[in-house]
C-alpha cells in the first residue's frame, strides 16, 4: 500500500491509539522549540496538526504541507486559525512555498518515509530566511536498526509503512551539503531511561 493511502486509513485513529512515538515526539517537540523564538513556521508533514496546535502559541503564520487528505482534514477539524494554512502537498517534489517564508521549518516523524534527504534540505534552504532553523524529531536510527518503523492496528492485522533507514550521518551530511550547521542534537528514551535504545533523535540546524 503506498504511504498516502496508509495514512488516509490511520487518521481516523492516529490520534487516539497508543503510540509512544507519537507521544514521545510531542514532548520533544515543545521542550525543544520552546527554547527559541519564531513567527513564521513552515511544517512538514504536519498530519492531524498534533504539533500545529502547540506551535500556535508562538506563531504568526503556520503553513502544513501534507500528502495525506484525510491527515489534513482532521487537522482542519481541530484547528481553524486564521494564522493557519494547511496546503495538500508531496515532499519529494518541488514546495509550493514563497522562498525565505520561514524563520522555523519543523518536521516530526516524516523524513522516516522520504528517500531522499537532499531534496528536504535543499528545498528547506530555499524556504527558510538566512540564519533561519530547521527542527527536526524522527524515529532514531538505532530503532530502525532493530526493526521499528511506523506501523498500526486494522482488524487484519498489522499495516506496516514503507520507510527508509536515515543513519544519523545522513542527517548532518545532508544539511551540512546544503549550507545548514547543526547546532543541537538530542536523543529521547522511553521513561528517560538512558541506558534503552533511545526511542527518537532531534536536530536543529541553522541555514
Ligand atoms: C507519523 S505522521 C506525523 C504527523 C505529525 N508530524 C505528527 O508528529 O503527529 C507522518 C506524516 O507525514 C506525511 N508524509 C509522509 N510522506 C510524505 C510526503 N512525501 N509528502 C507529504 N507528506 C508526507 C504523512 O501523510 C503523515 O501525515
Amino acid at each position: 500500500m503506498s504511504i498516502e493511502k496508509a495514512y488516509n486509513i490511520w487518521a481516523n485513529q492516529y490520534d487516539t491509539n497508543e503510540n509512544r512515538t507519537r507521544d514521545l515526539d510531542k514532548k520533544c517537540t515543545i521542550e525543544t522549540l520552546s527554547n527559541f523564538d519564531f513567527k513564521h513556521v513552515l511544517e512538514l508533514g504536519c498530519g492531524t496538526g498534533k504539533n500545529t496546535e502547540w506551535l500556535l502559541n508562538k506563531a504568526d503564520r503556520i503553513i502544513g504541507l501534507d500528502f495525506s487528505q484525510e491527515m489534513l482534514n482532521k487537522a482542519q477539524e481541530k484547528i481553524s486559525d486564521k494564522r493557519v494554512q494547511f496546503k495538500k502537498a508531496d515532499l519529494t517534489k518541488n514546495w509550493e512555498v514563497e522562498n525565505n517564508f520561514a524563520d522555523l521549518i519543523t518536521s516530526s516523524l516524516t523524513l522516516e518515509h522520504i528517500e531522499h534527504l537532499d531534496h528536504i534540505f535543499s528545498q528547506a534552504n530555499r524556504k527558510l530566511k538566512k540564519n533561519g532553523l530547521f527542527f527536526i524529531s524522527e524515529l532514531h536510527s538505532f530503532k530502525q536498526y532493530a526493526g521499528s518503523k511506523a506501523r498500526y492496528e486494522t482488524e487484519n492485522g498489522t499495516e506496516e509503512l514503507e520507510v527508509y533507514v536515515h543513519n544519523i550521518s545522513d542527517y548532518i551530511i545532508n544539511a551540512k551539503n546544503n549550507g545548514f550547521q547543526l547546532i543541537e542534537l538530542k536523543e529521547w528514551f522511553d521513561n528517560n531511561a538512558e541506558n534503552e535504545i533511545p526511542r527518537l533523535i532531534s536536530f536543529v540546524f541553522k541555514k
